[in-house]
């Protein structure tokens, strides 16, 4: 039987998507910024971020996949769909729901910055340091967990519970 067991509340989840849009509002102010979400997970999360940003940005989104249908990390990570807007000479911020073993972000870090970008930074909902294998700086994140298998909010497992309001760890 599997259990959910509550990690972040709506309200908690809300309070600091708030805060991380200000402060990208402040350190952004006067650049061209774009915002590229990782699909499928980050969409919920990007959705509520960019309506609390108050500069001029654009949204485009990347397709990467590192995992399978299971709950661990295939290791390996699969571009599926790349940025339609022009990147070169804009200051990119990738937006994820969470970066777990850090192998997405860091092939999206390279591949944005050898497309042009003049700056990669990174945002996520979650940054969970317990499977770390690969050394990213994460620039902006909402909440530090440890570890756990977490859905809702846009996390999935095995494609169900992204409609979940909150974030669980689910236990199978
Ligand atoms: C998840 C998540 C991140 C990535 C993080 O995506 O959305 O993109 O895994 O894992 P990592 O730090 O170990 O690379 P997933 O491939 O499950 O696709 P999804 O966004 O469609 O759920």
């Amino acid at each position: 039987m599997s259990e959910f067991i509550p990690v972040l509340t709506k309200e908690a989840i809300a309070t600091k998507v708030e805060e991380v849009a200000q402060a990208i509002s402040t350190d952004y102010r006067d650049c061209d910024l774009i915002l590229v979400g990782i699909l499928k997970g980050a969409f919920i999360f990007l959705s509520d971020l960019i309506r609390h940003l108050s500069i001029p940005v654009k949204v485009d989104f990347i397709c990467a996949s590192s995992y399978g249908d299971g709950t661990s990390s295939s290791g390996r990570v699969k571009l599926v769909k790349d940025v339609d807007l022009e990147i070169e000479n804009k200051d990119v911020i990738i937006v994820e729901d969470i970066v777990d073993t850090g192998t997405t972000l860091s092939y999206l870090v390279a591949h944005l910055k050898s497309s042009g970008a003049a700056s990669v930074r990174i945002c996520t909902l979650i940054d969970k340091k317990e499977r770390r294998q690969t050394d990213v700086q994460v620039d902006y994140a909402c909440h530090t967990v440890d570890k756990g298998f977490l859905v809702g909010y846009g996390l999935d497992y095995a494609e169900f519970y992204r409609n979940l309001p909150e974030v669980y760890h689910l236990k199978l």
